[in-house]
């Protein structure tokens, strides 16, 4: 146990010492109390809404890998009603920090057709990725459809989408990077969102 902590300590430490975090924006024990939140307020819904049917039909939870994977993990944990789990993989063909177009490297195991679909999302930013995910869902016949991201980052959004359950509300135009969000594959396992030095973001 001790050693792992190290190891932990360690990522951090190298983290900040490549000099491109900027500043903690959410640390651990913020963001597993939100988690905790959301998991809570998200059960009560679903067994307001499916009643004794989510015995036989508990909602599908569908992560967006890869930045939702460590978000999903504490998410479903902190739902105490019965849950099925999928996940989807998008490509975004953009440079660096820049969104591009859309294509679905990895489609659900699930069939949707019937299901109450939980779509589990790291950040919006434009809002492109959810409206391709919303038709992609919708026209494979998911019941319901509702939207939880762990956070919602206002200054560039261009699609109107409509969020059900927000951890974190982003006004600032930052790049932010830890608990399952990357900047170039690095810093998905730092415990805590930070957000990198801007100089430390190439934008396409
Ligand atoms: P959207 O389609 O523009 O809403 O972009 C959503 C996706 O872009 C997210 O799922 C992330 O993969 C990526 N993204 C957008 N902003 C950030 C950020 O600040 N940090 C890390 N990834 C981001």
């Amino acid at each position: 146990m001790s050693e792992l902590n190290t190891n932990a300590n360690a990522t951090v430490k190298a983290a900040w010492a490549r000099g491109a975090l900027a500043r903690v924006l959410w640390d651990e024990a913020q963001i597993q109390q939100r988690v905790r939140e959301l998991g809570a307020e998200i059960a009560r819904d679903y067994q307001a809404l499916l009643g004794e049917a989510l015995l036989e039909e508990p909602p599908l939870i569908v992560g967006i890998f890869r930045g939702a994977i460590v978000f999903l993990a504490d998410l479903m944990r902190a739902m105490p009603i019965p849950v099925e789990v999928d996940y989807v993989q998008l490509y975004s063909y953009g440079k660096g920090a820049e969104a591009g177009e859309i294509q679905l490297l990895r489609d659900l195991g699930t069939p949707a057709q019937g299901r109450h679909v939980l779509l589990v999302e790291d950040i919006v930013d434009t809002g492109q990725t959810l409206e391709f995910l919303r038709e992609h869902l919708e026209a494979r016949g998911a019941a319901s459809l509702r939207v939880c991201a762990l956070i919602d980052k206002r200054p560039r959004r261009r699609v109107p989408v409509q969020l059900d359950y927000v951890g974190f509300v982003l006004e600032e135009d930052a790049f932010v990077v830890g608990y399952g969000l990357d900047y170039a594959e690095r810093y998905r396992n730092l415990p805590f969102v930070a957000a990198l030095k801007p100089e430390a973001v190439r934008r396409a």
